[in-house]
């Protein structure tokens, strides 16, 4: 049976250390305080953003959560961000993608709109810009949870191959990005592919680490991965069943499982690892400070 990369007790060990130096922060008179914005009431969000500010509460960050209305309009939402930048008590500032459609949002216009210093996302061209040339600045929570999830399970990444399996502004792009950079966790040979991509099971059995992160329910079957690989899912899928629904990765993890020499599961993978970097970021925002 393949090791489960655990998401959740990676995510436990990320949280101990943020909450021990918040505490340290909290006695030199810094409490950070992350400010979650979401736009409209799509089910999805609702729940992230409760799990973010929930999180962030245990850990000792204050959270709040700016639940505005879908048609608060693009004047709206840009005022709310200028007043979240200001604010000295607030370390950093999430707004909770995706935008919704219908309401002409322009998603890249708001995220630039953020105090590069308080985008906790690092989703700021600023801060992809210094992160690809290698200078500090904020990495997107869910590769960083990724990249801390293979080192807190010993996975070795420095010169193997890692072919990451979608190109989304979110996670594969700063993904291959970090994965590639010349630092410890990372100096992997990247290859990032899509679904334009040609020969894609050829391509994605030739990783040592294979990432799934295309956003389709179960894409990556058993085909597509070599015997030994290490898998990362990061899909978090909504799919019908008798009962309701049910929550499914990009991989078809019953039938790819049995082939690979570990995997990370879905939910209890990535997902808790997203959040707990959101968390760390926010802490790092906070003592920048
Ligand atoms: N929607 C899905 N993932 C994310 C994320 O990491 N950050 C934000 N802001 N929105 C998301």
């Amino acid at each position: 049976m393949a090791r489960r990369l655990d998401g959740k007790a990676a995510a436990r060990a990320v949280r101990a250390e943020v909450k021990t130096r918040v505490g340290q922060l909290a006695e030199r008179g810094t409490v950070p305080g992350l400010a979650l914005v979401r736009v409209g009431d799509d089910p999805a969000s609702v729940s992230y953003v409760k799990g973010k500010g929930k999180k962030s509460e245990k850990v000792g960050i204050h959270s709040e959560i700016h639940a505005c209305p879908a048609d608060i309009g693009s004047e709206g939402l840009g005022t709310l961000i200028h007043t979240l930048n200001e604010r000295d008590d607030i370390h950093g500032i999430l707004l909770q993608l995706p935008l919704p459609s219908g309401q002409g949002y322009d998603e890249s216009k708001f995220l630039s709109m953020i105090d590069p210093r308080k985008d906790v996302d690092g989703f700021h061209p600023v801060n992809v810009g210094r992160v690809t040339v290698g200078l500090p600045g904020f990495v997107p929570c869910t590769p960083l949870g990724i990249q801390r999830l293979l080192l807190e399970n010993d996975v070795e990444v420095d010169g193997r191959h890692v072919v990451i399996l979608g190109r989304s502004n979110l996670v594969g792009r700063p993904l291959a990005t970090l994965l590639s950079q010349k630092a410890e966790g990372a100096n992997a040979t990247v290859t990032m592919c899509h679904s334009r991509s040609r020969d894609l099971p050829e391509i994605t059995r030739t990783a040592d680490i294979l990432i799934a992160a295309i956003g389709q329910a179960q894409f990556v079957t058993a085909d597509m991965v070599s015997e030994g690989a290490i898998v990362v899912d990061v899909g978090t899928n909504r799919i019908s069943t008798p009962d309701g629904y049910s929550l499914v990765g990009d991989v078809d993890f019953d039938a790819v499982e049995p082939k690979v020499a570990a995997i990370s599961p879905v939910p209890g993978g990535v997902g808790p690892m997203t959040v707990a970097m959101l968390l760390w970021n926010t802490l790092l925002a906070a003592e920048a400070r």
